[in-house]
């Protein structure tokens, strides 16, 4: 078995890695099987810094892996029409096996109609309510790829997590939310934590595992973890000390049986499950 952390340390970049190796090898089996491969399309709208840089990488990653990848890009000011009609052209193109459309969106574009017009089938985000209400019911879904990154950094630690008691911070559609679906599908008794809670601190300290995912930089503590504790920090946050996560990692992970660094933790598995989520869709559209 390999070795997924030391000194407690989750190494996210190299279990992306082999996650990568494994997708190359399923897209050479599905190219033989079918003569196509998957493919990937991402739109971006604007000029958002960060989301040139994560598409950029989307881009990079799926074509490492064999897949036929598209991005296509539109000014901020671009209709609202257009944009749905791209994606309707989008739904009908076999080329196409996922459509992402990267946010946050322009205010002018109703984000709700932009997921909803996606084809389910072709939803690797996992944002389309037919894939949210999927995955809350126990049915096969699109997962969104962060939550979906952190379970399987999560399974990597603890193979069986029933029982254990996670404590979720954060309530978005994003992370959150899926995210707690997900821990409730392995058993585990689950606390949804958000900006209304009355005593986080006392809370966190009953989890087992500690899922950080409210954007606010260094908020988890040390004494706010329970000893041998697994925490996994989601959180991308700029201050003038560079990147940091939603947990306080030098004084965490003297506590902390195994935790996440930012980066290099949770933000590579994101990419890897998006690539695992384009597979999965290919597959759907080429079973019958
Ligand atoms: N912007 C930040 N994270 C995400 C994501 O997971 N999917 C999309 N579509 N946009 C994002």
């Amino acid at each position: 078995m390999h070795q997924v952390y030391s000194k407690m340390i989750i190494d996210g970049k190299k279990i992306a890695a082999e996650l990568r190796e494994d997708l190359k090898k399923k897209v050479v089996e599905l190219k033989s099987k079918y003569n196509s491969v998957p493919g990937l399309t991402v739109i971006l709208v604007g000029e958002d810094a960060p989301s040139k840089i994560y598409v950029k990488n989307k881009e990079k990653f799926a074509k490492e892996v064999g897949m036929n990848s598209e991005v296509i890009k539109y000014s901020e000011k671009i209709e609202e029409k257009v944009l749905l009609n791209k994606i309707e052209e989008l739904n009908n193109d076999k080329k196409v096996s996922g459509i992402l459309v990267q946010l946050p969106l322009p205010k002018h574009i109703d984000k709700r109609k932009v997921i909803e017009t996606i084809d389910h089938k072709k939803d690797v985000d996992g944002f389309h309510p037919m894939n949210v209400g999927n995955l809350s019911s126990g049915y096969d879904s699109s997962i969104p790829c962060t939550p979906l990154g952190c379970s399987l950094l999560l399974k990597k630690i603890e193979k069986n997590l029933s029982g254990k008691h996670a404590v979720v911070i954060g309530r978005s559609n994003l992370n959150g939310k899926p995210m707690t679906q997900l821990l409730l599908k392995e058993n585990c008794t689950v606390t949804i934590t958000h900006s209304k809670t009355k005593d986080l601190k006392k809370e966190c300290l009953r989890a087992d595992i500690i899922i950080a995912a409210v954007g606010m930089p260094r908020l988890v503590k040390g004494d706010w973890v329970k000893k041998g504790a697994i925490v996994i920090d989601v959180g991308i946050n700029k201050t003038d000390s560079g990147i940091v996560g939603d947990v306080d990692f030098d004084e965490v992970s003297k506590v902390a049986k195994a935790i996440t660094p930012v980066p290099g933790g949770v933000g590579p598995m994101t990419i890897a499950c998006l690539l695992n989520n384009t597979v999965e869709c290919f597959k759907k559209t080429h079973s019958n």
